[in-house]
């Protein structure tokens, strides 16, 4: 389906309810979180999110984050335990997921976790999602509003640029703020990281009182969504550089000359909230080579390093 009019909806009661109706009906509706733009479908209709793998072309083998408004929604669909209580206590709502057991009464659609016995599942913390899952009332099953493999929106133009006419609408929200996506932890046995994101680890292990193991993404079984090639920009990307090649455009952190700098001042924060702005931004100038300058490897730096390294890697 690509004959679709995407409707641009305002963050107001009109347009919460606009997106509502289009939920209930079965449609698609992108929306802000304060990670990145979702692709949003009502969660228990198979249809609709069998609708959400066609408009990404993404491989239904891999798996979808359920939004919810608050910890008791997200009970109603997962076995619960003491160390997702801590957790969620600490930082919900925010950017982290928990992956926790499926409930066999869950009542989503099986193609939301792509026939895992687990489900990922997140309270965002944008106010315009709260909005969004207040009114609606149900499970929202949401990846990043992106074609598969492509960059991660963080702007409504974003959405509209890679999947407009295939979805019904977008909620505008303006820009994310975080600008990664969140951070995914397994939480079903031993504490695991799944995905390096929004939320540094640091700040999870403190709140554990543990250190968490770290998937191996040489596993696809465990988080079948961690493919090598990702949120590839149409240049090729080059890590790590201190000098720059011929017909390089140079993104650049900290105090260097370049073409786009993620942070001046070297901050991570504002970096990871640049990363994916200023990768689309450099679409936009048909860049064909992009050197990075090096990013530190702590806090947020070790998404953000995460997400370049996908979008360095060889493609197929
Ligand atoms: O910030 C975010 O997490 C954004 C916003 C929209 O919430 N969503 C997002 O979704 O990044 P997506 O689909 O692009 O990435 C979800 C990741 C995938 O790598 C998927 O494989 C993994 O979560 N995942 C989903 N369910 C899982 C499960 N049961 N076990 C392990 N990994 C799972
Ligand atoms: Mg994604």
């Amino acid at each position: 389906m690509s004959d679709l009019t995407t409707e641009i909806l305002k963050a107001d009661a009109k347009g919460y309810a606009r997106a509502s109706a289009i939920w209930c009906s079965g449609g698609l509706v992108a929306f802000p979180t304060e990670t990145v733009y979702g692709l949003g479908a009502d969660a228990r209709n198979d249809l609709a999110v069998a609708r959400i793998f066609e408009a990404k072309g993404r491989p239904t083998f891999n798996p979808l984050i359920v939004h919810v408004e608050n910890v008791t929604r997200a009970q109603e669909f997962v076995e619960w335990n003491d160390a997702a209580d801590r957790i969620a206590g600490a930082f919900w709502p925010g950017p982290l997921t928990l992956v926790l057991p499926l409930k066999p009464d869950s009542g989503l659609s099986p193609l939301v976790t792509a026939g895992l016995p687990t489900l990922a599942v997140r309270v965002p913390e944008h106010p315009v999602a709260k909005a969004l899952l207040t009114e609606f009332g149900g499970p929202i099953a949401a990846p990043s509003a992106n074609p598969s493999g492509k960059i991660s929106p963080t702007q409504a133009n974003h959405v509209l640029v890679g999947l407009g006419g295939k979805i019904e609408g977008v909620l505008d929200g303006g820009s994310c703020t975080v600008g990664l996506e969140s951070t995914i932890i397994g939480l079903s046995e031993t504490p695991t990281l799944l995905r390096p994101g929004g939320l540094p680890i640091e700040a999870l292990e403190t709140a554990l009182g543990e250190t968490m193991v770290r998937h191996s993404t040489a596993d696809p079984l465990i988080a079948p969504g961690q493919m090598t090639s990702h949120y590839a920009p149409g240049a090729s990307v080059r890590l790590n550089a201190e000098t720059l090649n011929e017909g390089e455009l140079l993104l650049g952190f900290g105090p260097v000359s370049c073409d786009l700098n993620l942070s001046e001042a070297g901050d991570l924060r504002e970096a990871a909230a640049n990363l994916f702005h200023h990768l689309h931004a450099l679409d936009a100038m048909k860049a064909t080579a992009i050197a990075v300058s090096p990013i530190p490897q702590h806090g947020l730096g070790a998404a953000i390093n995460d997400r370049l390294k996908r979008a360095a890697a060889p493609r197929d």
